[in-house]
């Protein structure tokens, strides 16, 4: 019933087509949309933008929490709506518009776009727009299945539209703890100090008044787009496993270790699967996605509890999911993107943070972002706010990427995210390396012969010994340290040697 969902007397006046509500929005805007990795993006009103962007054009600067389901990224940038977008996508038809030059991007730290809207070192918002399961009796916005920047939008903006989706399921409601930062200098420690922690309200606070527009949606989100484990992401899974038993035997750890992080993608959801199978029990999450890992990990007995953004599940488990979240929903928290990944939290709770890296090289810098140095693939997301501020952070990538012509472990990554600094171990499906507490000189050989992929070890050990013939704190080759990425440019393999191509595929 429509009449459960707006609960606020005043508003059901506002009720209009997504078509009307797309009128709302002027050439040159910046709108704040909600949506986190596929989950809980508003659906109706961005496609009723699109539409009429295409008969009268125009252009907004948009900035959700993170990428956007419903293939509404490339509807936007095939619409030319888009002139300015951040803090990060994942669709390809975006990916082209940004890497082409038509769409300025902002790869940003997904803790810090509110921080900037804030202060008005970016923005202001002029809309947003937020997907809802219900506006509460006061004019409070209850979010769906993420919470990412959407309550910081909602309180900036001029005005607000409301986005009820009639599907999403009403349990969702009680789910998400929102909490905003008083302003600095003065700004009090947030409260959190567990992963269960409830420091908020169950709804988005805002001044009814500044709602214009409300339109009722029935469209689920999308589904994940990641693939299943397969053996390579089996091995990496195993390596780390292997290595938190370790710690748990010297005494650094214990069977419950440290609240998990896990990152996006199939890799990052591979190797929390892993987990499935340890030893390792009252296993807890402060993380930011909650893919299809952490509900295996419940469904294991090996999960407690689990603090995130948003659900961003498979197909199959989003229906079972969403259908029985009453059963989950007291061992859960969906929290503003900038609280799930606040430095100061994940510093206190002491987090290991597992992300994916596209390369690394043979110090641990990481490149996360950008293929060959200069194309965009999704961006840094919050890998770095977690990777500089966690207990333990760890970076995984298959050796290799198209059928064993790119090496994932370079002699200079082409592009940096998270610097050797922020870097504790690294994983391939080939082994792990234990970084901590090394010097460059150190780390090198063990990257090299744990992790490289064999085709393209001895070819790496002959760069170090080279390098090291120029001496240097981190010897380097400056002349050749990207030659495998030219030479990748111009020959379609980083090997030295074609021909041994097929043995790295
Ligand atoms: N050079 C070029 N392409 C590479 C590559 C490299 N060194 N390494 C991987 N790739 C390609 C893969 O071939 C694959 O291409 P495809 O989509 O055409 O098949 C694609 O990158 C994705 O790689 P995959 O191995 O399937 O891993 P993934 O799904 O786990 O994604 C990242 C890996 C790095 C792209 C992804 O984790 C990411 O965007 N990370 C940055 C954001 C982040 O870490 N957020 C974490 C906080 S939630």
């Amino acid at each position: 019933m429509s009449s459960d969902r707006v609960r606020h007397p005043g508003l059901m006046n506002k009720v209009v087509s997504a078509e009307e509500a797309a009128l709302l929005f002027k050439d040159g805007m910046t709108v704040g949309m909600s949506g986190f990795t596929r989950a809980g993006e508003a659906k109706a009103v961005p496609m009723a933008l699109a539409e009429r962007a295409r008969k009268d054009p125009l252009k907004i600067s948009l900035i959700t929490g993170a990428s956007l389901g419903n293939d509404l990224d490339k509807t936007l940038a095939e619409a030319h709506v888009l002139s300015r977008r951040m803090p990060f996508q994942a669709d390809p038809a975006l990916r082209k518009a940004i890497n082409d030059g038509e769409v300025m991007f902002v790869d940003q730290h997904l803790s810090e776009t509110v921080e900037m809207l804030r202060t008005r070192q970016i923005g202001p918002v002029d809309i947003a727009v937020i997907e809802a399961v219900a506006i509460t009796e006061q004019g409070g916005i209850v979010p769906t299945t993420s919470v990412g920047n959407s309550a910081s939008f909602a309180i900036l903006a001029d005005k607000v539209i409301v986005e009820i989706n009639l599907n999403q399921p009403d349990a969702l409601e009680g789910l998400h703890d929102i909490y905003i930062p008083t302003h600095r200098p003065t700004r009090m420690p947030i409260p959190v100090v567990t992963p269960e922690s409830r420091v908020g309200l169950p709804f988005i606070p805002i001044d009814p008044d500044k709602i214009a527009a409300i339109v009722f949606t029935e469209k689920l989100d999308s589904s994940s787009t990641i693939l299943p484990p397969d053996d390579e992401t089996r091995d990496i899974a195993g390596h780390l496993a292997s290595f938190f038993l370790n710690e748990v035997k010297q005494g650094r750890l214990t069977h419950r270790l440290q609240p998990l992080q896990a990152g996006i993608g199939t890799i990052a959801n591979a190797v929390l699967h892993g987990l499935v199978d340890t030893p390792f029990h009252d296993l807890t999450m402060y993380s930011e996605v909650l893919q299809d890992s952490t509900f295996d990990l419940f469904d294991a007995g090996k999960l407690k509890f689990a603090s995130g953004s948003s659900i961003t599940l498979s197909e199959e488990k989003y229906h079972i999911i969403l259908k029985d979240l009453v059963n989950y929903k007291s061992r859960l928290i969906l929290r503003p993107q900038e609280i799930s990944n606040h430095p100061e939290v994940v510093r206190r709770l002491g987090i290991i943070c597992i992300n994916t890296a596209l390369e690394f090289d043979i110090y641990g810098n990481v490149n996360s972002t950008h293929v060959s140095g200069t194309k965009m693939m999704n961006g840094i997301g919050g890998s770095g706010d977690f990777a500089r501020n966690g207990y333990l952070s760890v970076f995984v990538t298959k050796a290799t990427a198209k059928d064993g012509r790119i090496s994932s472990v370079v002699p200079m990554v082409s592009h940096v995210d998270h610097t050797e600094h922020d870097v504790d171990i690294v994983a391939t499906e080939f082994g792990l390396a234990d970084l901590r507490g090394l010097a460059p000189r150190e780390r090198a050989p063990l990257i090299i012969a744990n992790c490289c992929h064999p085709a393209y070890r001895e070819q790496l050990m002959d760069y170090y010994r080279d390098a090291l013939k120029l001496g240097g704190h981190t010897p380097h080759m400056l002349k050749d340290a990207l030659s495998w990425h030219t030479r990748l440019s111009d020959t379609g393999s980083m090997l030295k040697d074609a021909e041994t191509v097929a043995k790295a595929g």
